[in-house]
């Protein structure tokens, strides 16, 4: 049976949707400056507020900080108040305890915030030992710095690693962030997803529309550009399949789209998907996946599909 989810940690589990801000400011993988801007950016930031929603997911290497000072700005005209999520990236040289609150200070400040409320390890340093970035969460924890921990990429001997440490302190680890969408449902085989459910902690999943392919808007003649056209690229082919049944169920359903469908598996999933959104019609069309669910033999169609495609 699951445990009873601490009070301190509850309001991540209370979230169905949140809204990742890797683009914001990111030149390398998602061109921003081409096709879309600040202002772009902060008008789906205000639609998803104007949802009713308000987790929003950071770090501070989206965009060498621009991503967390353009929300900064933002939550200052936010006119409801903002569940803000940034993570620690272990640069080779940062291998204290030390490293991972001084890195949370610098966050805070691009954010003009006294205090996040995840702030979560972005993956497993290869040079400081995961029970030393965990110290390092505690840390930020005690200090007022996090109202909440978490960890991102971490496997589950990893996640249980982190876990002990803070348990130590009495402090929950939150959450886990990690990739998981209907091209990769590799949580689901290696326990990872199980372990996370036995422990409490809430799995946050990110590219849940697979960088924009399960949009169905990208084919084998109209790729995603760049970086996103070499990891995907020859998927492409197979997944019309997939795009086309998540557009008739999306048809079924009285008109969601295959964005909402797919994000929407991932609520039923059990897990928080965190769909990023480059302007105010992405955005809007993402806030619709929330507030209703997929039929138990919807979800069975789509995973019965994705295992065939991605097996
Ligand atoms: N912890 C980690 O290591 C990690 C890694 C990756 C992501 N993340 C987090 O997860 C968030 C989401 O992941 P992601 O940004 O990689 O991928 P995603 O959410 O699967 O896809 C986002 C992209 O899809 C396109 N899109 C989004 N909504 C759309 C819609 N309704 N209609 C049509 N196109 C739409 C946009 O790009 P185009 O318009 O250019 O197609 C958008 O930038 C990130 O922002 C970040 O916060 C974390």
């Amino acid at each position: 049976m699951a445990p009873e989810v601490p009070e301190s940690i509850r309001f991540l589990f209370e979230k169905e949707i949140g809204l990742g801000a890797w683009s914001w400011g990111d030149r390398m993988v998602w061109n921003y400056g081409k096709g879309y801007t600040d202002g772009d950016v902060e008008a789906g930031f205000k639609i998803f507020l104007a949802n009713g929603l308000n987790f929003v997911d950071t770090a501070e290497v989206y965009g060498n900080g621009r991503s967390e000072r353009l929300l900064g700005q933002f939550l200052k005209r936010a006119e409801t108040p903002v569940i803000v999520a940034t993570k620690f990236l272990p640069f080779p040289w940062r291998v204290t305890k030390g490293s991972v609150v001084r890195a949370l200070k610098r966050s805070l400040e691009r954010l003009d915030l006294e205090r996040v409320d995840l702030y979560q390890i972005h993956f497993p340093s290869p040079l400081m030992p995961i029970e030393r970035s965990a110290e390092g969460l505690v840390e930020a924890h005690r200090m007022g710095l996090a109202r909440a921990v978490g960890v991102s990429n971490h496997s589950k001997n990893q996640m249980q690693r982190v876990y002990t440490v803070l348990a130590k302190y009495g402090i929950p680890l939150a959450s886990n962030q990690v990739e998981y969408h209907l091209l990769n449902r590799s949580i689901e085989k290696d326990g990872l997803m199980e372990r996370c459910r036995e422990l409490g902690i809430r799995i946050i999943a990110y590219s849940p529309l697979a960088m924009g392919l399960l949009t169905g808007k990208y084919t084998p003649s109209n790729p995603p550009p760049g970086f996103r056209g070499s990891k995907y690229g020859s998927l492409l082919k197979e997944i019309h399949p997939l795009t086309q049944l998540l557009a008739s169920i999306g048809q079924d359903l009285g008109g969601k789209t295959a964005a909402q469908v797919a994000i929407n598996w991932c609520i039923c999933k059990g897990t928080l998907p965190i769909p990023g959104a480059k302007n105010a019609i992405q955005a809007e069309m993402n806030a619709g996946a929330v507030g209703w669910r997929l039929s138990e033999d919807q979800v069975l169609a789509l995973d019965e599909l994705s295992d065939r495609i991605t097996d």
